[in-house]
């Protein structure tokens, strides 16, 4: 698999400076995209990690450097056991089988979510993913599992707290880098572009902080139908918006 990514690639008719360095995705409709074929949900699951793969070969191909996927939610413990333990399942076989491709693609894994109640099986595999690659300099995938972003915010301020309190930190220093270093997105670029599948217009308690300018793009494919072409054109619909981080256009001045 080659996903390193490739500035000199970028998707068609996307100028270069406009290209998303970080692009974050919502991968919904498994369930729905299964149901519609009268198959069980796990199904649905099993062919999105089919569209996963595609797209990370994919954005590494036209050049996009993070990718970040929500691949389990903290609030989707909720759902029947039988589906939840299919969902660990299907991760650790994605560790297990794609973990060297990865490697050798020179992929970058790191995970973002709670670690604290994972069970230890998962846990240790996914630092062994983080371990192996940790100097790779190619694409970044950001795996965030057991992720939800008021967790993520809750868990960066105890610990910005800890540091006032032991006399590290003052309260004065505290900025926006502060807190944005202490997500345990700290280090990586905010994402300019995040995508929803399925035609659900929400965040659901994703990256909430770091969306402060990210673009959305929301289409109504299930996560299983997306691939290149729909990938390409998120891009080419991103390549036409214009970003103004709350400033004006400056032809408009
Ligand atoms: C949302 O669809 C999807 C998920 C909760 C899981 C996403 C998992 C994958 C794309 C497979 C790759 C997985 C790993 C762990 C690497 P949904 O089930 O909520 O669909 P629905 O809204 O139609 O019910």
């Amino acid at each position: 698999m080659s996903v390193s990514p490739n500035p000199q690639a970028p998707a068609e008719s996307c100028p270069i400076r406009t290209m998303p360095e970080h692009v974050a995705f919502i991968m919904d409709g498994n369930g729905r995209w299964a149901t519609s074929r009268g198959l069980p949900r796990t199904e649905g699951h099993r062919q999105g990690l089919e569209a996963l793969r595609k797209t990370i070969r994919h954005a590494g191909k036209v050049g996009i450097r993070v990718v970040t996927i929500y691949s389990f939610s903290s609030e989707n413990w909720n759902r029947p056991a039988t589906e939840v333990s299919f969902l660990m399942g299907l991760l650790k076989r994605f560790v297990q089988r794609d973990l060297s491709e990865l490697h050798e693609a020179n992929v970058r894994i790191r995970v973002i979510g709670g670690r604290s109640d994972l069970e230890p099986g998962i846990l240790a595999l996914l630092e062994e993913a983080e371990d192996l690659t940790r100097k790779n300099t190619g694409l970044d995938l950001v795996v965030a599992f057991n992720y939800g972003a008021r967790d993520e915010i809750v868990r960066a301020t105890q610990h910005i707290a800890q540091r006032v309190k032991d006399g590290e930190l003052s309260v004065e220093d505290i900025s926006e880098d502060t807190l944005s270093q202490n997500l345990d997105t700290g280090g990586l670029p905010d994402p300019d572009l995040i995508i929803r599948t399925s035609g659900e217009i929400r965040l659901s308690n994703f990256l909430l902080w770091q969306a402060a300018y990210s673009e959305f793009y929301f289409c109504d494919l299930n996560w299983p139908d997306f691939d290149e072409a729909a990938l390409d054109q998120a891009l080419d619909c991103f390549c036409n918006r214009e970003r103004r981080y709350g400033g004006v256009d400056a032809k408009a001045l």
